[in-house]
């Protein structure tokens, strides 16, 4: 299978066979080249339409290939990968650059150097997979969103941005560079500026936000009409390119929940907003995300919770049920099969009121002067907010003259929230469409005839016309005829129909035309034989993966959530056999030729283990508190001076910032010694954690008070009384512990947010007549993940534990020793006051999962509403891995996917919970579950269980 590959910031896309426009001297190879249409690749013209995955959101390299098919079935033809920016923690930025000096993105040549090594050898392995050397990677995108600078910061820095390609180039990038500017302001580092230049000029579009609190508002103004306009200004000489449009939302935590953002960016978003995309004629098209993932092990930023579905088309957990699954899967599949589209030129003009007498409707045109291109009109309501029904007529110029459409009487109509593209003089094979108002899903030239799928919304009257008269057939529910001779050139046959779910088949000589409701078309596929340039036509299927032809073989790959019938079109001559998903499949052909196979579905029984009843072990990860508890192994926060100013001034004697001390994960604990003048009676402390962080701390084994968190707070600040008086000269130790919710982003260059410390900004002890104590008087450890930046865990990564005991102790990992627990106490009851719990099980599972794909999820009961006092916040691990991060009081997930080859399907399975009780009155998590989706019979490979290995004695562990 083929899918081209882009990386963003470190980001990557392709093409050429020169034209005039392009400045091929200025380009280092000849395979991917570009003119102010498209790219080309090997000379071939094309569109990139891709979806961005990013790999690291799916740690099972095993499953990779089940969403590259998922993509490509939905007739895409490229995903990009981003290695920076992306909502990760700090951007993707390593932790230890909180303690560099220099300004981050800048030209500060501690920063640069800062670069100089991961770049030089993460581009060497790019290089390596360069489609220069046979590999799949067509463009590289030096910088993401350099698009706006903080007040004093050079900016745009032309050096800056020269030696980031610099980096790149000599590492051995011979790809065009690209941009992607943020779309609020543009035209930075565009083509032939000179220093700085990138070769393909490109910017990004979210233009529905983010406010998944109103689902169904389109906000004043969203549908953005300008953008042609702009990038002809910018860069008038490159293909129009969208690095980043919007597919789908982010959600902070304490949002609505990645159902409701998808109710947001759902497919009448997909409609509307990305045909008003290919209205302003975009070539390279990438959405921002086809697939989100999960942001596992600690590896988000904080203004994101685990999940990263981001109501992207393909669900976090690989399902795709999503309706703007299937409706982009019409529009990519559409323009796979127009070509003319990259030929066609947009036309900027006010065009209400020219191609339709109706001025509520507006229609755009990409018209085409090459012959045999065809013309596209795209059709929107003039007031994009509308949620009217519009009928309109169309009056378009073709090559049988200027038509009034529908020529057969009646009038066309654009529903709710619709957009739709309309063709002219558009060539099927042999043949050529006058006109078409129902929209193309695809079309194929077979060897004894062409198929025209072919659809419209429900209900709504359509027409089409092909160039010449034929003596015509048709099958279904009647359709009207109007055949129109003049000279031979401009003769046509015109059909008309309204559309419903009883599927008509018109046929005008050899030429076969499906016409279809959207709903039937949704169940449409188009795979690619492999290893040729020709597809098959295919009714049915949850998904068609993949199909080849092996001499009389036919092989499908595809996946079925129900019991259901196939029917392939155009299954080549000679084709006697049937294969799917590697078994022969009996079929019979139907009087169309089409081979019709019935697919049967059952539903598996799966026995789930029930975690109420499971056998846990218990392991206090807060022996910090106990009186006994020995931190000698700790570092000491002993950095009289810090790097990072990012909050201003140190305001402790020592920095208490954990990554100053390579700590850039997870939980942090602070241990602060002091001996007690018997004054203090409070103590002030302003902690810094991220959003929606939480806080806790104890004088010796006295709980002195949380912060439990709230949805967009990052920094609090609490005093505290503390628990009793303290006799003067004893000695005495808090322990505090702080969340880490992940670094920051780097959105904004130079204003270092990702270097927004993590830890204790401030801290003071009073007197009951408020008089402060010293605060050289307490001397501070601290302690994240064991080893700090020599993590222990090669195989899940730097990110993936933090600071609390059981992770320091590695007792998250399978197999914890029975030594380390203390008690079979289980999550349901939980502890009855502050602290940090562990509890941990196995439980073996055995799925049949080389037939099915199965989707399972940590479901945790949700009442409405804790009782104050007993919020918790609980982290869930996975065979080790961390797959969950959980604010009782915040959410909003309560459901946690965790992908097969993560959990064994077929063996032996570890899970642990933490349980962090912020209130007084402890905390239990009230239930959890394992829960199962649809199982679907599945095509896909079989999944490789990824071994992160379980626990093993750490040495220097404390
Ligand atoms: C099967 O897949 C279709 C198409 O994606 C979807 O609409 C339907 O809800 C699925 N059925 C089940 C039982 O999941
Ligand atoms: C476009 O043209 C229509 C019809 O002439 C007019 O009503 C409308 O105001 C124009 N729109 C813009 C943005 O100029
Ligand atoms: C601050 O940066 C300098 C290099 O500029 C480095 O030598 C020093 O170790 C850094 N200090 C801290 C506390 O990280
Ligand atoms: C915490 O206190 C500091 C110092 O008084 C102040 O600048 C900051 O705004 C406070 N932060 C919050 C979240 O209250």
């Amino acid at each position: 299978m083929r899918l081209l590959s882009v990386l963003s910031a470190v980001s990557v896309t392709a093409g050429l066979g020169y034209a005039e426009t392009l400045k091929p001297q200025t380009l280092l190879q000849d395979i991917v080249t570009f003119d102010n249409s498209s790219l080309f690749i090997n000379g071939e013209r094309l569109m990139i339409f891709s979806g961005e995955v990013h790999p690291f959101r799916l740690p099972v390299p095993s499953l990779w290939l089940d969403i590259f098919q998922k993509v490509k079935a939905l007739g895409l033809n490229t995903p990009v990968n981003k290695a920076a920016d992306a909502e990760a923690s700090g951007g993707g930025f390593p932790g230890w650059l909180q303690r560099i000096k220099g300004h981050l993105r800048t030209a500060d040549p501690e920063f640069l150097s800062a670069t100089d090594n991961y770049i030089a050898n993460i581009d060497k392995l790019i290089a390596k997979y360069q489609i220069t050397n046979g590999g799949p990677i067509i463009l590289y995108q030096p910088e993401n969103e350099y698009t706006g600078a903080a007040a004093g910061i050079k900016f745009p820095d032309p050096d800056y941005m020269q030696y980031v390609i610099d980096q790149a180039r000599d590492a051995g990038i011979v790809l065009p560079m690209m941009s992607n500017d943020a779309s609020w302001k543009g035209g930075h580092n565009l083509p032939c500026s000179g220093k700085g230049e990138v070769d393909i000029y490109g910017h990004d579009g979210y233009p529905l936000g983010f406010d998944c609190k109103n689902p169904t508002t389109w906000p004043l103004g969203g549908l953005i009409t300008q953008y042609r306009t702009q990038h002809l200004n910018f860069s008038a000489s490159t293909p129009y390119t969208v690095p980043e449009f919007q597919g789908g939302s982010f959600d902070p935590w304490g949002g609505y929940g990645f159902d409701q953002c998808g109710q947001l960016i759902n497919h009448e978003q997909v409609r509307v907003f990305y045909k008003n995309m290919f209205a302003s004629g975009v070539t390279i098209f990438n959405l921002y995300m086809i697939f989100g993932g999960t942001n596992w092990g600690n590896l988000g930023h904080p203004g994101g919770y685990t999940s990263y579905d981001y109501a992207a088309a393909i669900a976090e957990d690989r399902t795709v049920s999503r309706e703007k699954y299937s409706e982009l899967k019409l529009e990519a599949s559409f323009l796979k099969v127009s070509p003319g589209y990259l030929t066609a030129t947009p036309d900027i003009s006010n065009k209400t009121g020219v191609y339709s007498p109706n001025i509520d409707i507006t229609v755009t045109s990409l018209v085409n002067y090459t012959p045999k291109g065809g013309s596209f009109y795209v059709v929107r309501h003039t007031d994009y907010q509308t949620l009217a029904s519009t009928p309109y007529t169309l009056s378009l110029p073709t090559s049988a003259g200027n038509l009034s459409i529908p020529i057969l009487g009646s009038s066309l109509t654009l529903g709710r929230r619709d957009s739709k593209v309309h063709v002219t003089d558009y060539p099927v094979g042999d043949h050529k469409l006058i006109y078409s108002t129902a929209e193309i899903f695809t079309w194929q030239k077979f060897s004894d005839r062409t198929v025209l799928v072919v659809y419209g919304g429900e209900g709504e009257t359509h027409e089409l016309a092909i160039a010449d008269v034929f003596k015509w057939k048709s099958t279904g529910p009647p359709v009207q005829v109007k055949t129109v001779k003049k000279d031979a050139r401009k003769s046509f046959t015109a059909v008309q129909w309204k559309t419903n779910s009883e599927r008509r088949i018109f046929k005008a000589g050899n030429l076969h035309i499906y016409l279809l409701d959207r709903n039937s078309a949704y169940n449409y596929w188009a795979p690619q034989i492999a290893d040729t340039s020709s597809s098959l036509i295919v009714n049915g299927g949850y998904l068609i993966r993949s199909a080849s032809i092996n001499g009389a073989s036919l092989s499908l790959q595809a996946d079925f959530n129900t019991t259901t019938t196939l029917e392939l079109i155009g299954v080549p001559r000679g084709v006697s056999k049937l294969q799917i998903n590697g078994e022969t499949t009996k079929y019979r052909i139907d009087s169309e030729g089409n081979y019709i196979v019935k697919i049967s579905y059952k539903v598996p029984t799966l026995f789930l283990p029930d975690l109420s009843k499971a056998k846990w072990s218990y392991i206090d990860s807060l022996p910090e508190i106990q009186p006994d508890y020995d931190d000698s192994a700790w570092p000491s926060a002993n950095l009289k001076s810090t790097n990072n100013t990012y909050v201003g001034p140190l305001k402790t004697p020592a920095s208490l910032y954990a990554s100053d001390y390579g700590f850039h994960t997870g939980a942090l604990l602070f241990r602060g010694h002091f001996t007690a003048t018997g004054a203090e009676t409070k103590l002030y402390i302003s902690t810094i954690g991220g959003s929606a962080f939480g806080s806790s701390v104890w004088l010796n084994n006295s709980f002195v008070g949380s912060w439990r968190g709230s949805g967009a707070a990052s920094v609090h600040n609490d005093t505290y009384n503390l628990p009793s008086p303290l006799v003067a000269g004893e000695n005495y130790v808090f322990t505090m512990l702080v969340d880490n919710m992940g670094l920051d982003e780097d959105w904004t260059v130079g204003d270092d947010t990702m270097k927004r410390p993590r830890g204790i900004l401030d801290y003071s002890l009073f007197t009951s007549t408020n008089i402060s104590v010293p605060k050289s008087d307490i001397t501070w450890k601290l302690t994240g993940n064991l080893g700090g930046e020599q993590y222990r865990d090669k195989a899940r990564g730097p990110l993936n534990e933090g600071g609390l005991y059981v992770e320091r102790q590695g007792y998250h990992l399978p197999s914890p020793p029975a030594s380390a627990s203390s008690s079979s106490s289980i999550p349901f009851t939980g502890i009855s006051q502050p602290g940090v719990a562990f509890y941990t099980t196995s439980f073996p599972l055995s799925l049949p999962s080389s037939e099915y794909d199965i989707p399972l999820s940590f479901v945790l009961d949700n009442p409405t509403s804790f009782e104050s006092g007993t919020e918790y916040r609980a982290w869930l691990y996975v065979n080790g891995f961390q797959y969950g991060r959980y604010v009782s009081h915040i959410g909003p997930q309560t459901s946690f996917p965790v992908p097969e080859g993560i959990l064994n399907y077929n063996g032996e399975n570890w899970v642990g919970v933490v349980v962090w009780a912020t209130g007084k009155k402890g905390a239990k998590v009230p239930g959890l579950k394992l829960e199962a989706g649809t199982p679907v019979r599945t095509g896909r490979k079989e999944v490789e269980v990824v071994d992160g290995g379980g626990w093993e004695r750490r040495t220097g562990a404390y």
